[in-house]
Order: structure tokens, then sequence, then C-alpha cells
């Protein structure tokens, strides 16, 4: 008997979840609602996740190559979904899907990988189950899953300000390269502003206002700001760490401290920045039908 010719093809969706560096983060105190009242100034880096979504007949299952990637709704990924499908106000159960994700970025190391995936998720599932969504809509979606979701629906370079997630965009920055050095530890968000609690006032102003009091328990945070700001336009830690950048005009002069600074335990990226034009090309979802 011949294939039904309507039978629906099985597609997958893939796309790429960029990492981003907070090139300067003022904390400029503590909210009413708990979180705190930020200043910062975002920037899209080429370096990035995959990841891609198949549909299958029910459930929702998330795979991913770093074993200590959550793989149930710990992972913000798994909350997009479900907030998206509410959000679509469909009938019926959120379609089955099967997500796998290629973890490049590290946890926990204040490049916004998480993050960064969930809107990913919620690019890629708009995609797949064509979703139609006012802009809004979507930007508040991506604001109740975490603070910084909101800036990775737009990249390039912004201004984030109150959470961190109302943006206003800037010029972009003049392309430049970027070394990444993630130390072994990895440093929650949380404790980072904990620890800014409890100094808060203290401190010449650095570039990033969690540095010294994350460096206050990882003294190896500032001997790596450092090392970095040797040779480079600009260094500091990104977000609430614990991965630390340096900004260089020049591939070899960044491949050289990329060099200097490899040590056993540490991860050392070398990157490039990305503007928002590049950011909207780079992280489209793209449909292709499944092997
Ligand atoms: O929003 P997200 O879940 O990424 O934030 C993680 C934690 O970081 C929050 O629970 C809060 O403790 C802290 N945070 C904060 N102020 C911000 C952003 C995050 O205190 N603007």
């Amino acid at each position: 008997m011949a294939v039904s010719a309507r039978a629906p093809r099985q597609r997958t969706i893939r796309v790429n979840a960029l990492a981003k560096l907070n090139l300067s983060l003022r904390v400029l105190g503590l909210r009413k609602d708990g979180y705190h009242e930020l200043r910062t100034v975002f920037q899209s880096v080429a370096l990035h996740d995959s990841l891609a979504f198949r549909p299958v007949a029910s459930g929702l299952r998330i795979r991913c190559t770093d074993p200590a990637c959550p793989t149930d709704r710990d992972n913000l990924v798994w909350r997009a979904a479900e907030e998206l499908w509410a959000a679509a106000r469909r009938r019926g159960p959120m379609p089955g899907v099967s997500i796998r994700i290629v973890k490049r970025i590290p946890m926990q190391s204040g490049l916004g990988g998480g993050s960064s995936d969930a809107a990913a998720a919620l690019r890629a599932l708009i995609a797949l189950w064509r979703v139609k969504l006012p802009r809004h809509r979507l930007q508040e979606i991506a604001a109740r899953l975490g603070a910084d979701v909101p800036f990775f629906l737009h990249g390039g370079t912004m201004l984030g300000l109150e959470r961190g997630d109302v943006l206003i965009p800037q010029h972009d920055l003049n392309r430049a390269w970027s070394v990444i050095v993630v130390p072994s530890f990895g440093i929650s968000t949380a404790d980072a502003f904990r620890w800014w609690d409890q100094r808060r006032g203290g401190g010449p102003a650095l570039a990033n206002d969690l540095e010294q009091p994350v460096a206050a328990h990882y003294p190896e945070i500032a001997r790596l700001v450092h090392d970095l700001r040797i040779g480079a336009v600009q260094a500091g830690m990104s977000g609430s760490g614990s991965a630390v950048f340096g900004l260089f005009d020049r591939r070899d002069a960044a491949a050289q401290a990329a060099r200097h600074l490899s040590a056993a335990g540490r991860r050392v990226f070398i990157t490039r920045t990305v503007g928002r034009d590049e950011y909207a090309r780079l992280s489209r979802a793209t449909r292709r039908a499944s092997s």
C-alpha cells in the first residue's frame, strides 16, 4: 500500500545560542523585589551552544553533551517550552519534542549560556509550532525566565537597565577579538549578588561591581583580570563570573594571551564580538528535514 502523501514530514529546527560578555556592570542597589538594580552593557560573542528541536509523538525530552547540564524542569529550555505553549493558547497538551543541546558555553560562568539556550528555545519553538506572538509578549516570557534572557532575543551591544531586562540598543562595538578564561570553578549568580550585598559601598570603581566581592572568595579572578589587562584593550569579569575576558584589536595578540593563560583545569576560548545584524543571522532558527 502506498504511504499517504499527506503524512506530515518530520522536521528538525536548529538554532545557535550565542554567549554574552558584560563589558561593564554597575550594581545600583537592592530592589524591593529582591533583585538588584543594574546598569550593564551586554555584548554578544561568537562562542555558542547549538540546539536541535525534533518533533516526537509526545513528551518533552532534553539531552545535553555536558553531563552537568540539567535535563529536567531545572533547565530553562524546559521552562521556555512550557511558557511558550501556555502563551500560544492552543488546545491540548504540548506537542512532543526532543531537544538536543551541544554545550560549549561553560555553565555558571557569567557568559549567559543557560539564558541564551532559553531564548534560542523560544525562537526554535515559535518556528516549529508556528506561534504568532506580539513582540512585547515574547519579551515578557523571556523576562520571566531570567533577567538576561530578553537580551538574547536581540544580541549585539545593548545597555541593560533595571534587572538587566530593560534594553536600550547601543552602537555596535568595533569588532574585537576576545579571550575568555573560565577557571575550574563556577559561581552562582545569587551568591555573587549576596557577596555584593555584604560589601556594598566599598572598593574602587571597576568595570564590574561584582568583581571585587567575587574575587574576595576566589582570588584567581583578580589575578586573571590583571594578567589579561596586559595587551588587552579592556579586561574584566563577565556578569557574576567565573569567566574573565579580555578584548584585543588583533587576533595574534589574543592568541598570545590565550597561550599565556592556558593552565590545567581552565578553559580558554578565543572568540570575537558579534554585532546586532550578525547576531540575527547567526541565531536564526533554521528548518531542516530530519534524517
Ligand atoms: O534572573 P536570574 O534567574 O538569572 O537571576 C539569578 C539570581 O541572580 C536571582 O535569583 C538573584 O538572586 C540574582 N540577581 C539579582 N539582580 C539581578 C539579576 C539577578 O539579584 N538584576
